[in-house]
C-alpha cells in the first residue's frame, strides 16, 4: 500500500492499495473530523471494478486501519458513511451509528475560521444532521438514506 505522492503525513491522506506488478487495485481517502481530535472519517473506499469480491477491499481497509493505528496513536475511531455498502462494512467490523455533523477538516468552507465553526458548534443544539442523499436519475428525484457507521481501532 502506497499512499499518493502529493499526499503527505498530515491529513487528508490519500491511500493506494496495488499489487506486486505495480497495478493499481484500490484507493481511499481520510480527513479529520473538525469537532471531534480522535475520529477520522473514511471516503471514496474503491476497488477497481474487475478485482472487486476477491478479498481486496477488506484488504485495504484492514491495512488502512493499521497503518492509522500505528502513525496516529491519538485516533481512537473510524467514521464512514454509505448508502449501499453497509454489507461490505459490516464485513470490515464497522458498526451503524448515530448520525453526526459531516465536518471535514479540509472542507474549503472552513479556510482559516476553524475557531469560528467549533465555537458555532459548541454554542448551538445539534439539530439532527441530513442522512440523506439526493440521487437524481433524468427526471425523477430520489431520497436514500445515509447510514453512518463507525469502527474502534
Ligand atoms: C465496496 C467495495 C470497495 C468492496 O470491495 P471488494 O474488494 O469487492 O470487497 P471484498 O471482496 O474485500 O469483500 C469483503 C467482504 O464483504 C462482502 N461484500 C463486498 N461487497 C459487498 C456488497 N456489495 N454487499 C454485500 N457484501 C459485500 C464480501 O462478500 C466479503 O465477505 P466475506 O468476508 O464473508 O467473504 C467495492 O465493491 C467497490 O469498490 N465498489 C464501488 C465503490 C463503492 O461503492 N465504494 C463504497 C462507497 S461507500
Amino acid at each position: 500500500m502506497r499512499r499518493l505522492e502529493r499526499s503527505c503525513n498530515e491529513f487528508p491522506l490519500s491511500y493506494i492499495l496495488v499489487n506486486n506488478d505495480d497495478q493499481l487495485i484500490g484507493y481511499c481517502y481520510i480527513d479529520r473530523l473538525l469537532d471531534d481530535e480522535q475520529s477520522v472519517i473514511i471516503e471514496s473506499v474503491c476497488v477497481q471494478r474487475m478485482s472487486r469480491g476477491t478479498g481486496y477491499g477488506k484488504i485495504l481497509m484492514k491495512l488502512v486501519e493499521d497503518e492509522l493505528h500505528q502513525k496516529e496513536p491519538k485516533i481512537k475511531c473510524i467514521y464512514l458513511t454509505t448508502t449501499d455498502k453497509r454489507h461490505f462494512y459490516e464485513k470490515c467490523g464497522y458498526e451503524e451509528t448515530t448520525p453526526r455533523v459531516r465536518l471535514n477538516i479540509s472542507s474549503k468552507l472552513f479556510n482559516g475560521n476553524e475557531e469560528v465553526f467549533k465555537n458555532l458548534l459548541a454554542s448551538q443544539k445539534q439539530t439532527a444532521p441530513d442522512s440523506h442523499v439526493i440521487l437524481q436519475k433524468g427526471s425523477s428525484v430520489q431520497r436514500i438514506a445515509t447510514v453512518w457507521m463507525k469502527k474502534r481501532i
